[in-house]
């Protein structure tokens, strides 16, 4: 049997991306990555692992719906059968959710319902949990709120630093990304 394509979107460092390409066989092919950022890292890491990336810049366009069309021409193009979001920094709008619905996959550095959106890892920092995680879910119309997948907890010690804390995510978050996109894909 001939193994699907996936998409991974990203804006940053793109670690998490790494990780999915370091993983071995991941019953799928990541043939596409899609970067809203020109000058982020995710896009060298693409290079080297000579995955095709379409990078574009969200001012270029005059709505979300305009850049929206063009990233589901590009997806469909690839012949994309799923789309894991990793770091990606936009809001998915209607254009998107309705071409691939139930389709597109996030992964949170926190304990969803708890700390959505931006810093969610500074933000159970300062909230001083005792214990926070990682989230990988449906993506839906809201921001970080799809059905939960898969959450991994992680113990906040009496002696982390929020650059201690961000590295456990991280770690969690490289073995956790991968496990669910073998799974998920065969659905
Ligand atoms: C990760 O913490 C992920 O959970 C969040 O954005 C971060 C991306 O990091 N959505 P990276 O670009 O994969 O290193």
């Amino acid at each position: 049997m001939s193994k699907i394509n996936v998409a991974v979107f990203a804006s940053g460092t793109g670690s998490n991306f790494e990780a999915i390409m370091e993983a071995g066989d991941l019953s799928c092919n990541i043939v596409l990555l899609i970067c809203d950022n020109p000058g982020a890292t995710v896009i060298q890491k693409a290079e080297k692992y000579q995955v095709p990336t379409f990078v574009f810049r969200s001012k270029d366009y005059v709505s979300k719906e305009e850049y929206e069309k063009v990233l589901v021409e590009k997806l469909k193009e690839a012949n994309i059968s799923w789309v894991f979001l990793a770091g990606y920094m936009r809001i998915i709008g209607p254009t998107l959710l309705e071409a691939y619905e139930g389709k597109i996959i996030n992964i949170h550095p926190s304990l969803l319902p708890d700390f959505p959106g931006k810093d969610a890892i500074g933000q159970a920092y300062h909230a001083r949990v005792k214990t926070t995680g990682v989230t990988v879910h449906y993506v839906d119309a809201g921001i970080d709120t799809g059905p939960i997948i898969a959450q991994e907890e992680i113990e906040v010690k009496e002696n982390d630093t929020l650059e201690s804390l961000e590295e456990k995510i991280h770690h969690v978050e490289h073995q956790l990304y991968p496990r669910v996109m073998k799974d998920i894909v065969k659905k």
